[in-house]
């Protein structure tokens, strides 16, 4: 099957990309078996521009696709429809060409039926099925064809306010790592950094893109329950008594606690609970060990040890770009898993010094400014 799709079809999750080619392998069907036509185009309005963006087409060559890209429907067959919010059908395009052309020449066309996709009272486009030879369509079977439309702009609307929703839920979560950070003037850009470290990082390890999705979200809140923790432990610039250390210790069960009503995919709840956890055994909470560990807490535990010992704390100040790596070798096999040092090692040195905040790429000269001023694991963050 031949088809285009758009590129925010291409980023989106696997599940959804699943679903919108089952929709075009219907579509494909219907056109063919139910209207005997060979080829179906989806065209979407683009309001800034008033264009026809292509969003899907079945059957037609590259070089034709390429053609009807982006078109302007003023004074052609696709203006009537979009201005009239009705289809029309043309059984031979050389008996009736004049005044209902196409926007894009294609003189294989010989017969073509247009209906209108909308949602809400809105026209978002055309849906158009083509046929190779003349061919005079029935009422009933261009009224199958607005119905399918009709369904077109419903799945359309549907996957606008999934992503809208998905956008605004996101905010508010940025918002909310943004206030915890905003506490404390050591951590500000913390939680950023570290998702956007432990992404380059599965991104070298070839994570899937809706795995390392969640990895992200996972990262921005994983120390989101320290909204629970006291300012006066939190901000404490010398070392904790041991019922402070507990009252640390509780972020990643409180963290969990508090995504785990938001119905948030259960590998970031898993991700942010044991994001405390050793290779070796002995973290907490549950001091998993190896693989038992959640490979994107494995992952987050590389990244945040690497920010918070490349960023000034109260207690410290920051390690060097270089000794940060050489703890996390020191620590390999021990605290971290020895896979994911070694692909956080190979994000190239651009990405790092992109990142930027206490990840500097090794050698950059303001790194090597700080002295650390006593030993990181006595605390962690
Ligand atoms: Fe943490």
């Amino acid at each position: 099957m031949a088809y285009k799709e758009a590129d925010d079809a291409r980023r989106a999750e696997p599940r959804e990309a699943r679903k919108k080619a089952e929709q075009m392998a219907f579509l494909y069907d219907f056109s063919r078996t139910v209207l005997g036509a060979q080829w179906c185009v989806l065209h979407l309005l683009d309001e800034e521009t008033g264009e026809l963006a292509l969003k899907a087409s079945l059957g037609m060559s590259a070089a034709l696709q390429e053609r009807a890209g982006r078109v302007r429907p003023e004074g052609s067959l696709l203006d009537e429809v979009l201005r009239r919010g009705a289809p029309v059908a043309v059984e031979d395009t050389a008996a009736a060409w004049s005044g209902l052309r196409l926007p894009y020449y294609a003189p294989e066309v010989r017969a073509m039926a247009v209906a209108p996709v909308r949602a809400g009272g809105k026209i978002l486009g055309t849906l158009k099925v083509y046929s190779l030879v003349p061919r005079r369509w029935s009422e009933e079977e261009v009224g199958y064809l607005a119905t399918v439309a009709g369904q077109v702009g419903l799945a359309l609307e549907n996957a606008r306010l999934y992503v809208s929703l998905r956008q605004y839920y996101l905010s508010a979560l940025q918002a909310l790592a943004a206030a915890l950070e905003a506490k404390d003037a050591y951590t500000r850009g913390h939680s950023v950094r570290v998702a956007r470290l432990a992404q380059a990082c599965a991104s070298v390890l070839g994570l899937e893109a809706g795995e390392q999705e969640r990895l992200y979200l996972a990262a921005l809140l994983h120390d989101i329950g320290k909204i629970g923790v006291s300012d006066s432990i939190l901000l404490k610039p010398g070392r904790l008594d041991p019922a402070e250390w507990e009252e640390v210790k509780s972020h990643p069960v409180v963290g969990a606690r508090i995504l785990e009503p938001a119905r948030f995919p259960a590998e970031v709840v898993a991700a942010v609970r044991h994001h405390h956890e050793n290779w070796s055994g002995g973290g907490y909470p549950d001091g998993l060990a190896g693989e038992e560990i959640p490979l994107l807490a494995r992952i987050i535990s590389v990244a945040d040890a690497y920010d918070a010992m490349t960023s000034n704390r109260p207690y410290r100040r920051a390690h060097t770009a270089e000794e940060a790596i050489e703890e996390l070798r020191r620590g390999t096999g021990r605290q971290f898993d020895p896979r994911v040092v070694e692909a956080f090692l190979r994000i190239p040195a651009p990405e790092m010094e992109e990142i930027g905040g206490g990840g500097r790429c090794p050698g950059f000269p303001s790194c090597r400014d700080f002295v650390p001023s006593y030993e990181f694991w006595g605390r962690r963050e």
